[in-house]
């Protein structure tokens, strides 16, 4: 997740760009550039890592007379958040300029097939290899232009990229390439704008223009020409945006939280994507020798909060695929606990901010006692990750709102990428199996999208209703127990209601007393097909609380109407494996707790006496 923005027409494209990705900012800070064409037949490129305040810092205080440029904020996937590795790139002779968001997964390849042809690289980043191709493919033929260059190039990249390009030769035009990250359009008088985000624009004009799939749009200062991959004309969407800035940056939302929730899919499909290569499913970086993997005979799982919640998850998947030992831990309790550890011991890690103080030292001492150690990470080039022996980023972008919502789910789908890694190594399953169990992975961000499209306004008007309420139980069994601990959690932060999650077995055994007229219970139902005895036994959870008077709020697979009965409320949500269940739950939990903290008048973004990244132990 990067941002970017393009703009051609009659201002000073500098200030353009750089108000633009102010906006920008929070889709990441790893670095910023902007690229502006210079009025002299050339383009002059400015690049600082860091926050955008360090790119102004070396920006000329002049404008550069250009009236074209592109602008970018980068949120680091290939190669650390250095200078030479910020936006934009260029080919070796300058003149071709490129800013991308997304990853180009062929980028080894076309890079080392540049390399054999003598082009030296400038940067360590996936996008650089699209500059030198573009302008290889514009020199071979500078007549059918710059967009035929382009669409010559975007044909050859595998992944998913918004890319926009400008070549000195053709000041006043920029061309933008769009698969699977967004794109829109600003459409102004006399002057065009292109961006991840309406936000990057709307000071200059609401009317917009959204690119759909595999289209690629030509902006000169009189309008935009918008073809697909093939060169035929595409079609498009406009829209007029009625939101103002501030809801603008949060794509309409009051809070990013509920924005970060909205992008699930695609950080799950972000996640996922390029890790099943040749029918292998592999690591971002692995420092491991196979051998030094299969002499792996137990595992344990250390992260924190919401992270710890996702390792929980790890625990079924890898058991189930890897028949291995897996111990779950919070952090700070493992390091201090003198935990049996050797060479032959795997810690995974899972921490999105890849700092938090506690795992950072749960993973040092682990490896002070010789363990092997694989890091799950949102951060590229974070401590955690630095100081791991393998690593698996999740892709989620960056998370503003102080609460996880989408690196959560998106940390989950990369415990089920390291099971599936792990059983292949030890050969507790055969490639194919490998791949049918990926594809079923991959299926999670559709069935995400189900779950955001039904149950949200329902939940909203739900959440409103028990606002009031003092406390709500959480109860699940299996991989719903994970659900009701982070439903649980969720709301205590947010809604600083008290909140707990119980496996629901564990009722009778003490928490049933807390059972009173109108308690709230949130109970997370398995499939009834898919685990009918769990199913049962949580009907009789449902009897028993609700015989004392409990309101049942329940999710429940879609058409399991033997559980309508027994619910006050059912939340819905679509059939689908067992270990993908805790993804459809979990979204209705974390839109519950954003709205009754809304309700209740708290800040969903920034709730109190909590910091989004934990430092200290
Ligand atoms: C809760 C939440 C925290 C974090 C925890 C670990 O919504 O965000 O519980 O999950 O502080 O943080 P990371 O993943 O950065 O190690």
């Amino acid at each position: 997740m990067c941002g970017i923005v393009g703009y051609v027409g009659w201002r000073g494209a500098q200030e353009v760009l750089v108000n633009g990705l102010r906006r920008l900012e929070y889709r990441g800070y790893d670095s910023a550039g902007v690229a502006v064409a210079d009025g002299e037949g050339g383009l002059e490129v400015h690049r600082a890592a860091g926050p955008l305040d360090n790119l102004v810092a070396v920006l000329p205080e002049e404008d550069v007379s250009g009236t074209t440029g592109m602008g970018h904020t980068r949120w680091a996937t290939h190669g650390p958040p250095t200078d030479r590795n910020a936006h934009p790139h260029r080919d070796a002779t300058g003149r071709v300029a490129v800013i991308h968001n997304g990853i180009i997964e062929n980028f080894a390849a076309l890079r080392a097939e540049l390399e054999a042809e003598g082009v030296e690289l400038a940067s360590d980043t996936d996008t650089e290899v699209a500059a030198h191709l573009v302008a290889q493919a514009y020199a071979a033929a500078p007549e059918a232009g710059l967009t035929a260059a382009v669409r010559s190039v975007v044909s050859r990249l595998e992944g998913a990229f918004t890319l926009v390009f400008s070549h000195a030769d053709r000041p006043g035009e920029i061309v933008a390439a769009r698969r699977s990250s967004p794109l829109v359009v600003g459409v102004g008088q006399g002057e065009m704008f292109v961006a991840s985000d309406v936000a990057a624009f709307i000071d200059h004009t609401r009317d917009a223009v959204e690119l759909g799939q595999d289209q690629i749009v030509t902006l000169t200062a009189d309008g935009a020409v918008v073809t697909d991959f093939h060169g035929e004309t595409a079609k498009t969407r406009p829209f007029h945006v009625d939101w103002d800035i501030e809801a603008a940056e949060k794509g309409g939302h009051d809070f990013f939280m509920l924005k970060e929730i909205e992008e699930q899919p695609t950080a799950l499909a972000d996640t996922l994507r390029g890790h099943l290569v040749d029918g292998r499913v592999v690591l971002d970086e692995q420092r491991l020798s196979d051998q030094e993997l299969r002499d792996i005979d137990k595992v344990f799982v250390v992260a924190c909060g919401t992270a710890y919640h996702a390792g929980l998850l790890a625990k079924y998947a890898i058991e189930h695929w890897c028949r291995i030992p897996v111990e779950v831990e919070v952090a700070s309790e493992f390091r201090y606990r003198d935990p049996v550890l050797d060479r032959s011991t795997l810690v995974v890690a899972i921490s999105q901010s890849g700092e938090t103080a506690d795992t950072l030292e749960a993973v040092r001492h682990a490896r002070e006692q010789k363990a092997r150690v694989l890091a799950i990470c949102n951060t590229n080039g974070a401590q955690i990750p630095r100081e791991s022996d393998a690593v698996l980023y999740t892709h989620a972008g960056p998370e503003v709102g102080v609460a996880a919502t989408k690196t959560f789910t998106a940390q989950v789908i990369a415990c089920y990428l390291v099971g599936l890694a792990l059983a292949q190594t030890f050969g507790t399953k055969y490639a194919d199996e490998v791949a049918r169990e990926y594809a079923e992975l991959e299926s999670s961000a559709g069935a995400v999208e189900r779950v955001l499209e039904a149950v949200v306004e329902p939940t909203r008007s739900l959440a409103r209703d028990l606002a009031t309420s003092k406390a709500v139980l959480f109860l699940g069994r299996h991989v719903g127990f994970p659900v009701a601990l982070e439903g649980a959690l969720k709301l205590k932060e947010l809604a600083y209601m008290h909140a707990e999650g119980f496996a629901a077995g564990e009722l009778k055994h003490g928490p049933i007393a807390l059972i009173e007229q109108d308690l709230p219970v949130v109970v997370v139902m398995p499939s009834p097909k898919g685990r009918a005895i769990l199913h049962q036994k949580l009907l009789s959870n449902i009897r028993e609380i609700q015989a004392r008077g409990a309101r049942t709020i329940v999710v429940a697979e879609e058409g399991d109407e033997t559980v309508r009965p027994f619910a006050e409320h059912l939340i819905e949500v679509p059939a689908v494996s067992t270990l993908l269940q805790p993804l459809v739950a979990s979204v209705p939990l974390q839109v519950f707790a954003a709205e009754v903290a809304r309700a209740r008048g708290y800040d969903v973004d920034k709730p109190r006496n909590l910091a989004k990244s934990v430092t200290v132990e």
